[in-house]
């Protein structure tokens, strides 16, 4: 089978649809496009005080994604291993706080997942320029593996892969647009995931430049 033939027809759903991807496992098509100009304000915010920065893998790799953080709790990676800490490793200040909206736009989006009463603590935010990819990994630096994670997709389009619980099995690609959110838990949540290589192109609040906002209970 080729990878076009593995690519679900998500292109086709209507706006506001809610798509089951497995159990535990949701597209929000377009949840999150009516608050997207609201959250990029804030996102420049929180990069202005906690710039975008390519972290070492323990393997000594630069990432290709840029991120920060927001929130009591913020996704570091280093020579050590990767971690949730309280303050930025670049500065030794806390993380900026998680701006209400960012909050409220979690918990909703977690509510229509399946998964009520969703409070984050943690929101990291990854920068994805042409080229930039995320490898399949798991979400597994959480404390408690109770809670969903909540991911909104801004910019440019994406091709999240979305795999089974072992590394070796062949994830689905599922297209992400601008205002979509994945949210996964339950029996997903411990799942392989990542994000193909992105595409170039114009997004016209973005420009050349794919945001994702992953909302975590981490501590
Ligand atoms: C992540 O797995 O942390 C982010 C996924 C994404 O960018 O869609
Ligand atoms: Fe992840």
């Amino acid at each position: 089978m080729t990878d076009e033939q593995m690519t679900l027809g998500f292109d086709d759903l209507p706006d506001d649809a809610c798509h089951r991807l497995e159990p535990g496992a949701v597209l929000l098509r377009g949840f999150a496009r009516g608050d997207a100009p609201t959250v990029l304000r804030a996102v420049e915010a929180i990069a202005a005080e906690a710039p975008f920065r390519h972290m070492v893998t323990p393997g000594g790799q630069h990432m290709s994604v840029g991120l920060t953080n927001c929130g009591a709790l913020g996704w570091v990676s280093d020579r050590s291993g990767y971690r949730y800490a309280p303050r930025d490793p670049l500065s030794g200040l806390p993380w900026p706080p998680m701006p209400t909206c960012f909050g409220a736009l979690a918990r909703a989006a977690a509510a229509a997942g399946g998964f009520a009463g969703f409070e984050p603590d943690a929101c990291l935010i990854n920068q994805y320029l042409p080229g930039t990819r995320l490898s399949l990994h798991q979400d597994k630096d959480e404390r408690d593996f109770g809670a969903p994670i909540v991911s909104v997709s801004l910019g440019l389009p994406a091709v999240f892969l979305f795999g089974g619980a072992a590394r070796r099995d062949r994830p689905i690609r599922v297209p992400l647009v601008h205002g979509d959110v994945v949210v996964w838990g339950g029996p997903a949540r411990l799942r392989y995931h990542g994000v193909a290589p992105l595409k170039d192109g114009q997004h016209p609040l973005l420009g050349a430049r794919r945001v994702n906002l992953t909302f975590r209970l981490a501590g």
